[in-house]
């Protein structure tokens, strides 16, 4: 198959798959996974996780490699030259990543570094949760108010993007691969140290064996509750957090396996990226549960009293178990915000990496001006997400994007591979790559079942926001931070589909899809 010239490749096998377990243990891995073990039945949770990894994330993962490995091309290139008319579909994907996720997901981390600095003198006080929404956020009333931006939170924004310009300028890997082939042992030393210090205190054991690792069947039992939504909702959540926590389609995986060399172990880079992410995050799990565990017994409390999700668990509940800590409070807060920020930066800048390598395979432009423009335009972007109404905004836009954006993604990946590629074709071309061999289940999953769990899932989303508005936003608000965020998504992809491909892109399209892929 004829190469690219100029098209990068991972300096080693250990570099790509740092850079791509970077991606994926991100934020969502410490504060989205074990909230949903507490909600959902503590190891029980782990079932229907375990069966969602298996049966959506693993194939999932396997059809985004070998797609872009074998069209050697960011999504939209993969997708056009599997079929033109679904370029468009292509390049929706990074740009939902990008203009969707890394706007607001820039201001958590940059939320993060402030509290990295907060830390050493525990700014946040007697009482955290105030300090949260009203000193540092200044959040208002409603998502129409938006208030001013907060310069504190802009700045360090403008920080994140500039990290991660400073990253993605160079090719990957002598940026991405370099800069995870640090973040990543260092991340997963902290959280270690994180996890040892935590589990030695008070109250933190308990509250492990109890909520943690204790199952809760009947919330799982779907063969004996099949009628009831709420054991249907357990089922679709795990499914929804494999899709997140895997960085699955956002472009991600396409992008980074199209910079693989033509021998590459495919389906073991996919095990090993999946199964890596989802250890990461069981152990996470073990320094959140430890915690929460601690602050409840020091307050003499039940524990389902002073957990709670999302950015709360982080930047109210953490800051309150830290201060409660008998020493080195300031030592444990900066670990907990250093490996979150690490954790953000190496997802970050993997949503950007992927429409990076979309635009230049596309338009003739240098890597060095699409990552400048991209990163001030992300900058300007992300300042909506720093004013006083950020929090609501961010919440808004991540539930559509990630409900809706991320699923549809997922989908039609599966029907651009296993439908118009055909599976049969994918398949021989991962058995053909050298590495683990592939069978006839995988065909089975990504033509069928993996699309048709998506489908259910997206159906049960918008069956729920037709029943009760989500967060109980006023309509107006989810229209326009939601609805008209995707729309627009969808309107700039059509808008990049329309200009023509390069020459040499087209005609290797058509070297590709002669011999069905390639050795
Ligand atoms: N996979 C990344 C996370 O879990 C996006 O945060």
């Amino acid at each position: 198959m004829n190469e690219t010239p100029q098209r990068a490749i991972w300096g080693s096998k250990l570099g790509f798959l740092l850079a791509a377990i970077g991606s994926a243990v991100g934020l969502g891995n410490i504060w989205r996974f074990s909230y949903m073990a507490f909600e959902y039945g503590g190891g029980a949770f782990l079932v229907p996780y375990g069966c969602a990894l298996l049966l959506a994330g693993i194939p999932l993962m396997i059809l985004e490699y070998t797609l872009g490995h074998s069209e050697k091309g960011s999504s939209p290139l993969a997708f056009s030259r599997v079929s033109p008319p679904w370029e468009w579909a292509g390049w929706w994907m990074p740009t939902v990543a990008l203009y969707g996720i890394m706007l607001y997901y820039a201001v958590i981390i940059s939320w993060c570094i402030n509290y990295f600095f907060f830390s050493f003198t525990l700014a946040w006080g007697a009482d955290p949760q105030n300090f949260f929404f009203h000193s540092f956020l200044q959040l208002t009333d409603s998502p129409s108010e938006l208030g001013k931006i907060r310069i504190p939170i802009a700045s360090s924004t403008f920080l994140v993007w500039f990290i991660c310009w400073i990253i993605c300028y160079r090719e990957v890997n002598h940026g991405i691969e370099k800069a995870c082939s640090f973040f990543m042992p260092i991340l997963f030393l902290l959280t270690l140290i994180l996890v040892g210090w935590t589990v030695t205190l008070d109250g933190a054991g308990d509250a492990i064996s109890n909520f943690y690792l204790k199952a809760d069947w009947n919330k799982i039992d779907i063969f004996r509750r099949f009628n009831d939504p709420e054991v249907w909702s357990v089922w679709i959540a795990a499914f929804g957090q494999i899709f997140f926590t895997l960085s699955l389609g956002f472009g991600i995986m396409i992008t980074f396996a199209s910079y693989l060399p033509k021998k590459t172990d495919i389906v073991g880079n996919a095990l090993w990226t999946s199964i890596i992410n989802c250890i990461y995050s069981f152990i996470a799990g073990f320094a959140v549960f430890g915690i929460v565990g601690f602050m409840a017994h020091a307050k003499g409390v039940a524990f389902s009293e002073v957990i709670k999700g999302g950015p709360q668990l982080a930047f109210v509940v953490y800051p309150e178990a830290i201060r409660q800590l008998p020493f080195g409070q300031s030592l444990f807060g900066a670990m907990f915000f250093l490996v979150l920020i690490f954790a953000g930066l190496s997802s970050g800048m993997s949503l950007i990496e992927a429409f990076t390598c979309s635009i230049t395979d596309k338009f003739p432009w240098s890597r060095k001006s699409v990552v400048s423009v991209i990163c001030l335009t992300g900058f300007f972007g992300s300042l909506v997400f720093t004013t006083q109404s950020g929090m609501y905004l961010l919440d808004i836009t991540d539930h559509f994007i990630t409900n809706y954006g991320l699923l549809t993604g997922g989908i039609f990946e599966c029907y651009v591979v296993g439908w118009l590629l055909k599976a049969h074709n994918a398949r021989n071309h991962i058995n053909n790559t050298g590495g683990v061999r592939l069978y006839i289940l995988w065909d089975v999953c990504i033509r069928y079942f993996t699309p048709a769990v998506l489908m259910i899932m997206m159906m049960q989303s918008f069956l729920g926001e037709l029943r009760q508005n989500y967060g109980n936003y006023s309509t107006d608000a989810l229209i326009l931070f939601g609805v008209d965020w995707l729309l627009l998504t969808i309107v700039a992809s059509v808008v990049f589909t329309f200009y023509p491909w390069k020459r040499e892109k087209l005609k290797k399209r058509h070297h590709v899809s002669e011999d069905h892929l390639l050795t």
